[in-house]
Formats: C-alpha cells, structure tokens, sequence
C-alpha cells in the first residue's frame, strides 16, 4: 500500500517536470510551428499506414505519381490510392484501410477487424487484387503485434473510443504515423517550447522485423528474412519486406556508425520523387571515381543504387523475376558465381516445435550482401551469374574490357551447377567440351535409380546448355552425370516444387 502511493507521488511529480509519461498532443497541434516538417510528411507515407473512413468515400491520398525506371527494362508509374473497394464490399463496409500508398493495402471491417480472403489485398505494383492469407473468407484481431508499427501512441488498453471496434485489441492516439510516432509523445513541448521532444528516432523499431514486444522469443532477431517465390517458372526468392534496420546493421554502412537519418530526410518520403534523399547522401558525394570503364551510365542507364541497392526486398508484387518493390539496404554486392539460394542459413526459432526459417548469410564480419541475379540479370535478362561473376569482380577498377568471345574454346572439361537450384520445374545445366567429344547427359535419383537422358550424341567443343523440365517428377534430390570420351562427373541438384 504504502509503496503504491509513494510511488504514485513520485510519478506526479516527474509528471510535473516532464521527465515521464507525457500525453500526445496529435500532429495537428504541430503543424503552425513546424509549417515545412509538417507539410513535408504530408506528403510521405508515414501519415496515411492507417486511415479511418467516414463510412462513405474511400481513403485519400496526397495526388503522387512518378515513373519508375528500373534498369532498363521495366518502366512503370507508381500511383498511390485504391481504384475501388474489395470486390462485394462497399466503402461503408470498411472501417479502416492499412496502406495504399505505396505497395499494397489490406482493410479492417467496420468492427475493426482485419478481414482476409480472395481480392482482399491490393496490389499498387501490379494493380491487382490478390489473396490475403487464405481464399476463404474471414477475419481476425487486429492486434498490439500489427499496429504497434502502424499507429501513434500503440497501446494494449481498450479507451472509450474504441469501444465501436471489438476487432481491435487495444486502442492507439493517433491514427497513422504522426510527429509523436517518431518524437514520443510531445504535449509539454506544446504547452511549454522549452521542453525539447527527442530528435532520436529509432527507426528500426519498425523497419526490421521482430523487434516489437510480444514477438522477443524468436532466435533470429537482428537476421534478415528471405522468402523463396516462383515466378513464370524460374525459382527466384526476395528479402522480406521492413527488413530495412536489419540489412543496414549487417552493412559496412551501419559498422562506421551511419543511422537512417545520414541519408534519409525522415519527414520526406523516397517513393515519389519528392527529395527524400539528402543531397549530401548521394553516393557520389562520399564515393568518387566510381564511374565504370566500358558500362557508361549514359547508355547502360546503370546508376549506382540499379547495382547496388538493387530491388531485391518485396512488399507488394514482383515486376520481374529478380526485381521486386523495395531496394536492398546492403550497398555490398557479393561477386562469386552464386545466386541468394547458395548464400543463405536455416536458423530455427525457439517455438516448440521449432519453426525452420531462412537467413541471409553473413561474412566473419557480420555482413551481407546482394547476389549478382538482382544486380546485373534485371537489366542482363538472357545471361546468368557466372556470366555476371566474371565481370563484376574488380569491376571499378578494371571496368568491362574482357568480353569472352562468342565461340571461345574452353580449356578443359567443366560441369556446372545447373541454374537456378533449387528450381521448380525446370532449370539449366551447362557443360565445357575442349574438343569435340561423345557426350552423355543423364540424370539419376540420390539412391542411383535412372530418370532420363537429357543428351547423347557427338558435339562439338566450347560451351552447351541444357535444359532439364522435371514437370512430373517428385520433389527431392537427383544427380546429373556427364560422361564426355574419357572425362566423367557429376553434381547433384534440388527439385523444390
Ligand atoms: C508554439 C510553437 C510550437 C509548437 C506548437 C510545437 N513546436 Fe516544436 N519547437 C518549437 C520551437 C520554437 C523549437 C526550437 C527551434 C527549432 O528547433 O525549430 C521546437 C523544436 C522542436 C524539435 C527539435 C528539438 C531539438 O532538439 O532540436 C522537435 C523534434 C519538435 N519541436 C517537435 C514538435 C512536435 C512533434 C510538435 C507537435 C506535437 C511540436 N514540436 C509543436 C515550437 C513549437
Ligand atoms: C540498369 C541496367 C544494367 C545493369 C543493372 C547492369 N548492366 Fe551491364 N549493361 C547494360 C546495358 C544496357 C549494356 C549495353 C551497353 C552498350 O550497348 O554499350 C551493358 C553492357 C554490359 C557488358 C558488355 C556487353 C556484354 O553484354 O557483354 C557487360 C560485360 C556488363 N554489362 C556487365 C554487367 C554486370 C557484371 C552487371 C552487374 C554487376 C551489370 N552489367 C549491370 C545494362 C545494365
Ligand atoms: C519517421 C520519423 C519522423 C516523423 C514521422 C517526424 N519526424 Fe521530425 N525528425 C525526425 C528525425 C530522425 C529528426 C532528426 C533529423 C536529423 O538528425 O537529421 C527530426 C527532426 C525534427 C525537427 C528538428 C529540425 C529538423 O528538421 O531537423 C523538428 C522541428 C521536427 N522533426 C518536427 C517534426 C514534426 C512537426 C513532425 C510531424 C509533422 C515530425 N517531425 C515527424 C523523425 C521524424
Ligand atoms: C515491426 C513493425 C511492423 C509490424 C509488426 C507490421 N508492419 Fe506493416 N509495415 C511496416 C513497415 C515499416 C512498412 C513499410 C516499409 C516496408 O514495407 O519495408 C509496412 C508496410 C505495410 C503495408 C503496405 C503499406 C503501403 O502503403 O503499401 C501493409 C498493408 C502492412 N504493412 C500491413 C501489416 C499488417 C496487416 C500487419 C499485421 C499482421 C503488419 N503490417 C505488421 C511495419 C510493420
Ligand atoms: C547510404 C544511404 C542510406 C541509408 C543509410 C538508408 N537508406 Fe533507405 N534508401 C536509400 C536510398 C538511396 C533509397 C532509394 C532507393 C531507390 O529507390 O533506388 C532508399 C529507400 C528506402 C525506403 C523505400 C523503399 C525501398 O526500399 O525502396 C525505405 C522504407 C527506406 N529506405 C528505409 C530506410 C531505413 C529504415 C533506414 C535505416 C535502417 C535506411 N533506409 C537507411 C538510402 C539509404
Ligand atoms: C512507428 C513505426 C515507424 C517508425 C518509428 C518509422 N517508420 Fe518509416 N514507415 C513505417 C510504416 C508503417 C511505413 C509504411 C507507410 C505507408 O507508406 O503506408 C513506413 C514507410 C517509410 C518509408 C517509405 C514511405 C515514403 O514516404 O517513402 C520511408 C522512406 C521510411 N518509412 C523511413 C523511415 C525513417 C528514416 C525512420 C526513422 C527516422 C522511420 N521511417 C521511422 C513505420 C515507421
Ligand atoms: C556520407 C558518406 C557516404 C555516403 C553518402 C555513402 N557511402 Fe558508401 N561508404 C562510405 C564509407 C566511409 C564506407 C566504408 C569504406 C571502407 O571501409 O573502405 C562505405 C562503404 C561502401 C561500400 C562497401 C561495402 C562493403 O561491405 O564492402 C559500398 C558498396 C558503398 N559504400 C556503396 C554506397 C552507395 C551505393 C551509396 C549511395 C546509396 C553510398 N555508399 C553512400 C561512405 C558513404
Ligand atoms: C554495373 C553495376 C555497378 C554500378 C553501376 C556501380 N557499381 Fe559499385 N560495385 C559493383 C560491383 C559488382 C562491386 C564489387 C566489386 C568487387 O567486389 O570487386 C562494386 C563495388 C563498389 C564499392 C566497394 C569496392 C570499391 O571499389 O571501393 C563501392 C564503394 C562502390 N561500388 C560504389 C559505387 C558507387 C558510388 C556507384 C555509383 C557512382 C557504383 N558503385 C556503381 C557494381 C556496380
């Protein structure tokens, strides 16, 4: 009892000297002070992550469009905003909408429940509606673990005004992300401008994943989360979406003590063109004769951030294979011959039983990088990374000046790792021949048992590929053997479906 009061005293009084638990004052009450902070986050994402609706017009999004050129290849124009309501549902139906500014957005019914099912999430990148989470239709909470990112002032307690939501767990001070979702809550420095709120931002409280309270039990904080996908039949994989704190920490960036804000204007967005980006983080400005002999940026339109801060994390849809709709946070690219499937770790979290999950790998001094399939086949479509891997290492200094010619003979026999692997359902196998020679190609179950022939006949020499379709045939490890006159060898290979 005693305790309880004394600590109660000691609370009014910090109370009255700002030091604890302040009210939120609401971004509103900033906006005549801080005209250019405020207009400026206006314009980026942060404010419209939730917005309620009025329960008769959809939500409203400042008017953005940009362009998008990425590499050379895929030219498409971001939009923000919704064309129109899940399909069989009126803006009335939706209490609140997640997003929608720029690569996806999902919807809370009117009780404040996160509904899922087919066309139930929107797709900016692609302008598609797809399925969240399962096709048949349904609901659950919205919980402290989803909006404690989402929201300003996130709290488990229900207030009065949330009474009208029982789909939401708690309640939040303001809706998206305000002023105080960054400053903490700021109502003394409101009454008294005295009281400075704090300029230190943890960004990666949401911008990395399993950070937020509820979700410590896992092993695997501070790793960065990779997603294997299939697209149009090549086995392809991106970084998982808000991973941006964790590939930044496992950077050279963040070793010398970079923080988001040294490139970042934290109130402007980097979507839309609308100078996010300091001028003074610009990689040139740190990085000079950086130029690369023989791939120009005028005609290959490679700019830095194409190479290096390749979109290789997805939130929304993939525009192509290796390009998806967030960049990188790595800056290193890694130059071997290998693609993200080579370079990954299986790290299990402490559930019981334990969930398996897969990790970006890092070098002995904790860092990662990007693998040359985002860098340099989103604009090289045709070639692969052993192609790429003899032309990127040292590529600064020595520039592209060894192109192999077409029809090169190779020295000696080679049998490569097929590509992709693993693959669904078909991937390619490629073979060296000094001189012409007769050659047999076939592939094998792990317990020797014979699938088929992909060659057998006379070739010449230099550089084939096959292709292997194993439409039909089970998942699980095989073997590929070549026998080529005198020279035999063999690889095995992973067939995921
Ligand atoms: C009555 C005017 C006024 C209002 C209202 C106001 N501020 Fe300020 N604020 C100031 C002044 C004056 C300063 C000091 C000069 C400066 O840095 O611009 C300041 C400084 C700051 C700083 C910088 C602190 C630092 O250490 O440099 C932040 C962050 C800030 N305000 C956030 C807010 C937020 C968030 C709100 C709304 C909840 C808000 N302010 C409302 C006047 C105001
Ligand atoms: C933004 C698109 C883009 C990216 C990213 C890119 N390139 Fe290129 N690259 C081109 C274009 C376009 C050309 C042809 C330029 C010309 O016609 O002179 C080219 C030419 C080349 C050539 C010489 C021509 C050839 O095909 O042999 C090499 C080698 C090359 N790039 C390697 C790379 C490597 C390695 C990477 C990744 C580290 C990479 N490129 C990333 C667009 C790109
Ligand atoms: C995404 C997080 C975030 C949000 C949202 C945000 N700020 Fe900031 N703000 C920062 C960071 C980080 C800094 C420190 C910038 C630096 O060190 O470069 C800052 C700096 C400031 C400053 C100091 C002057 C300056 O511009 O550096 C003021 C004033 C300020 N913010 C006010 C606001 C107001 C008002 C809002 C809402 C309209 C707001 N901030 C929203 C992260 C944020
Ligand atoms: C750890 C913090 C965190 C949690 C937890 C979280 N999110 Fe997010 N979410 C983010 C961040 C940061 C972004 C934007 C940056 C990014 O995607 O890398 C985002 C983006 C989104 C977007 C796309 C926004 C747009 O305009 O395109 C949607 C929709 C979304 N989240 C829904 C959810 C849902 C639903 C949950 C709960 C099941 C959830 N998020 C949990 C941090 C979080
Ligand atoms: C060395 C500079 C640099 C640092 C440090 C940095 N960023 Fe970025 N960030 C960029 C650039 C440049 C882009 C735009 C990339 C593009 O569009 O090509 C970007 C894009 C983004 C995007 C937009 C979506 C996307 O992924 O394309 C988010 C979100 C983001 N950064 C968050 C962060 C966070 C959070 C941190 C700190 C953990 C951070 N960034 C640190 C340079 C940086
Ligand atoms: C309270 C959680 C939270 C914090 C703290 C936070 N963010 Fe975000 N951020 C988000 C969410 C959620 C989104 C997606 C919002 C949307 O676009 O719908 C986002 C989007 C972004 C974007 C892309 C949207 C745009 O306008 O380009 C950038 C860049 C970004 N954040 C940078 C930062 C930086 C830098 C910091 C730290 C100074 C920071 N964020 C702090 C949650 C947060
Ligand atoms: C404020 C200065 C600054 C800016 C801006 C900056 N860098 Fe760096 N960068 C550095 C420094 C310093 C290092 C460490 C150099 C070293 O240790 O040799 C570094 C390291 C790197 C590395 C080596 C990474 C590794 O793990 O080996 C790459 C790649 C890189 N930066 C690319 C970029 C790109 C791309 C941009 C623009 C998006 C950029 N940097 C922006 C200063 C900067
Ligand atoms: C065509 C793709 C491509 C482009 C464009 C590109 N880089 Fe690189 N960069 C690479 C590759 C590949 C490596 C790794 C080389 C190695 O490990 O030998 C690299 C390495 C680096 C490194 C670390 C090693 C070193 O040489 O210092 C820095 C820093 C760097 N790049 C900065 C930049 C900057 C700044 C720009 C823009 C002016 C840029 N790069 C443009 C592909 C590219």
């Amino acid at each position: 009892m005693k305790k309880n009061v004394l600590l109660l005293v000691t609370i009014l009084l910090l109370g009255y000297s700002g030091a604890v638990a302040q009210e939120y004052a609401g971004s509103e009450s900033c906006k005549n002070c801080h005209a250019t902070a405020y207009n400026n986050w206006k314009q980026s994402g942060h404010p419209y992550k939730i917005q309620k609706l009025d329960g008769t017009k959809g939500p409203s999004y400042p008017v953005l469009s940009v362009p998008k050129v990425i590499g050379s290849q895929i030219n498409y124009t971001l939009k923000t905003g919704i064309p129109n309501p899940p399909a069989g549902l009126n803006w009335s139906d939706i209490g609140f909408v997640l997003g929608g500014y720029h690569s996806n957005a999902r919807f809370l019914d009117k009780e404040g429940y996160l509904i899922w099912g087919d066309n139930r999430q929107y797709n900016l990148t692609t302008n598609k509606w797809v399925t969240y989470v399962q096709s048949a239709p349904g609901k659950t909470s919205y919980t402290f673990s989803c909006y404690t990112c989402h929201t300003t002032g996130p709290s488990r307690t229900k207030t009065a005004a949330f009474q009208a939501f029982p789909g939401i767990e708690g309640s939040w001070a303001e809706t998206g992300i305000g002023c105080e979702g960054c400053h903490g809550p700021s109502q003394n420095h409101v009454s008294n401008i005295t009281i400075m709120p704090s300029k230190n931002v943890d960004c990666s409280r949401c911008h990395a994943r399993d950070r937020n309270s509820g979700t410590t039990t896992f092993t695997w904080d501070k790793r960065v989360e990779w997603q294997a996908r299939t697209v149009s039949g090549v086995s392809t994989g991106f970084i998982r979406h808000r991973e941006q704190g964790d590939m930044m920490l496992a950077s050279k960036h963040a070793k010398i003590g970079f923080t988001c804000a040294t490139c970042h204007d934290s109130h402007k967005g980097v979507y839309f063109d609308i100078g996010g980006i300091k001028a003074t983080a610009k990689c040139e400005s740190c990085h000079t004769n950086k130029a690369i002999k023989g791939h120009d940026v005028a005609k290959t339109k490679a700019t830095c951030n194409d190479c290096h801060m390749p979109n290789a994390a997805r939130n929304g849809d993939q525009l192509a294979p290796y390009v998806s709709d967030q960049s990188a946070h790595f800056w290193k690219i890694i130059t071997d011959p290998i693609t993200m499937f080579d370079n990954l770790e299986n790290i299990s979290n402490t559930a019981t039983p334990p969930a398996t999950f897969r990790f970006i790998k890092q070098d002995a001094n904790g860092i990662s990088g990007t693998t040359l399939e985002y860098s340099c086949l989103q604009c090289h479509t045709t070639k692969d990374v052993a192609w790429a891997a003899k032309h990127a290492k040292g590529i600064h200094t020595n520039g592209i000046t060894n192109i192999e010619p077409a029809n090169e003979i190779p020295s000696a026999y080679t049998l490569s790792q097929n590509y992709p692997n693993p693959f669904n359902p078909t991937t390619t196998i490629k073979f060296a021949l000094p001189k012409t020679s007769n050659v047999t190609l076939s592939v094998y179950s792990v317990s020797g048992e014979f699938v088929t022939t992909l060659v057998d006949k006379e070739m010449s020499s230099g550089w084939h590929e096959v292709n292997f379709d194993a439409t039909g045939i089970a998942s699980g490890v095989y073997i590929y053997k070549i026998q080529a006159d005198q020279f035999g060898f063999s690889r095995k290979m992973l067939l995921m479906k």
